[in-house]
């Protein structure tokens, strides 16, 4: 009840804002729309200066984010503005604040939607940037479904990444001058709690000359002739270490 009183009241604030700044709320009733150059002046640089930045061409108002967005701030740079590609880039040069996010790869893509959550999460939403995302009726224009379809496709390889990821969870890895590298399981390495630890092995990527280490599942006795009882590891992406007994716990890692 309160959230709502106060939703209405800051969306009486910035209605009232834009009114002022050329929006006619009589023909467009339900979205804030400004555009690129109207967005550009509020980076809250002066007293009364609104603060606001948009992703994917949603405005939020970071108000309460100045410390970060402000004038001397450290991401003052992404204010007044969508600046939708350096969030996935992290390219925050003139060149990288920018919304063309052409080219991108679906897992970065994803990244950017995660920071739209985010803001939706932590600052108040006020409106849209017609242009790249949106249209003058502020109905999602072609490049934006384009967009959201590799945002999906960027979760489906995430899920698929972490279905992988407990099938073969990464193994914990050391380092030291005197013993050089070494790999082992443990019932959460690779951050997959588990009821089993496995043992480590060399994980192939089809294709791929680079391998990782992952812990196998060995379920069966060492002798057992039953190939069915050694668990995961007799799959042909997987190696062992050399000069590692096949059940041991650890293994040192030859370079
Ligand atoms: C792709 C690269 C990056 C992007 C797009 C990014 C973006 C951001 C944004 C937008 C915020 C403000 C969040 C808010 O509104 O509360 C933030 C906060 C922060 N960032 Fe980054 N960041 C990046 C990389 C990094 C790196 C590499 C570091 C550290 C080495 C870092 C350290 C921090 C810290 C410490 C905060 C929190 C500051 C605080 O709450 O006082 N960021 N980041």
């Amino acid at each position: 009840m309160l959230r709502g009183a106060l939703a209405a009241f800051a969306l009486a604030l910035a209605a009232a804002w834009f009114w002022g700044h050329g929006f006619d709320p009589g023909q467009r009733p339900l979205v804030l729309l400004l555009s690129a150059a109207e967005l550009s002046l509020c980076r809250g640089s002066e007293e009364g200066e609104r603060l606001l930045l948009a992703v994917l061409g949603q405005v939020f108002d970071v108000e309460s984010g100045r410390r970060h967005y402000g004038p001397g701030g450290a991401y003052s740079s992404l204010a007044g503005k969508d600046a939708s590609r350096a969030f996935a880039t992290g390219d925050f040069s003139p060149a990288g604040l920018v919304d063309d996010v052409s080219g991108l790869a679906p897992l970065e893509m994803l990244t950017i939607q995660n920071w739209l959550s985010f803001y939706h999460k932590n600052y108040a939403p006020v409106g849209k940037v017609v242009g790249r995302f949106y249209d003058e009726n502020g109905a999602p224009t072609e490049y934006l479904r384009q967009a959201e379809a590799l945002m999906a496709e960027g979760q489906r390889l995430q899920a698929q990444e972490e279905d992988k990821k407990k099938q073969f969870p990464p193994c914990n890895s050391e380092w030291s001058s005197a013993g050089g590298s070494r790999v082992w399981c443990s019932k959460q390495s690779g951050g997959v709690h588990r009821d089993w630890s496995g043992v480590p092995r060399k994980l192939y990527e089809p294709g791929s000359s680079h391998s990782h280490c992952v812990c196998v599942k060995a379920q069966g006795q060492p002798s057992s002739p039953q190939m069915s009882h050694r668990g995961e590891l007799e799959n042909p992406l997987l190696q062992e270490y050399e000069g590692c007994h096949p059940l041991a716990e650890w293994c040192a890692v030859k370079e």
